[in-house]
């Protein structure tokens, strides 16, 4: 499974981008707004630094406009990938999009059939949101593990996204339920790469490795 991370913010982008681990970057209006940044800009300056595809969504209702906004963004980077929401207008501006190839990431998916709907539209990505899932008492590992059945049944190219991921045990769920990728806050990346069986080992073996090089015999 490939790991993106789900900001806006750049220097969490660059740091975790740092680690050698990171495949693409999505972004939503929300994320957008806490950055504080220029949307184009912004986007294009991460798309130059990551090198793979980097999510962006429109914020139009209808599908003509959805079409306008996204080839507009699409034309700022060959990796930018225009998030369009699941409704009908973003399902229409799907179609039109792809068969332009520009790839669309159709966001906030809550059922399969939705995730169908969008994978037959011709959605490179869908984005179903598992923490949001969770939230109100559903289980988001169950959609992931639906839309992959739907998805390999039908020979569907479209990869599944886990979003709203909030802690690791989400990205575990994704992984181990057939998500392609799942997208990840700087803070979730954080907290997986922590253990305290590893910072105990770590203090341990430098304790020892100090002794070894004073000439401290056992
Ligand atoms: O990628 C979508 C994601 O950012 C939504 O996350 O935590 O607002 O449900 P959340």
């Amino acid at each position: 499974m490939d790991l993106f991370i789900d900001t806006a913010v750049y220097k969490e982008i660059e740091e975790i981008y740092s680690w050698g681990i990171l495949k693409g970057v999505t972004t939503n209006p929300s994320l957008i707004y806490q950055s504080n940044e220029n949307f184009e800009s912004l986007i294009q300056k991460i798309a130059r630094l990551v090198k793979g595809p980097v999510s962006a969504e429109v914020s139009s209702d209808t599908s003509e406009k959805m079409i306008l906004q996204g080839r507009k963004l699409a034309s700022l980077d060959e990796n930018i990938v225009i998030k369009l929401p699941m409704t009908e207008e973003g399902l229409k501006a799907t179609s039109v999009l792809t068969k332009e190839n520009i790839q669309v990431n159709v966001t906030l998916i809550f059922s399969p059939t939705q995730a169908l709907l969008a994978s037959q539209a011709g959605a490179q990505y869908v984005s179903p949101f598992i923490g949001r899932i969770d939230d109100i008492s559903y289980d988001g590992s169950d959609l992931i593990k639906n839309i992959k059945k739907i998805f390999v049944q039908d020979h569907a190219p479209t990869k599944i996204i886990a979003a709203s991921v909030r802690h690791p045990k989400h990205v575990l769920d994704a992984a181990t339920n057939g998500a392609d990728i799942a997208t990840i806050p700087y803070k979730v990346f954080k907290q997986m790469l922590k253990h305290p069986l590893t910072d105990s080992g770590l203090e341990g073996f430098n304790k020892d490795w100090n002794k070894y090089l004073k000439g401290d015999t056992k």
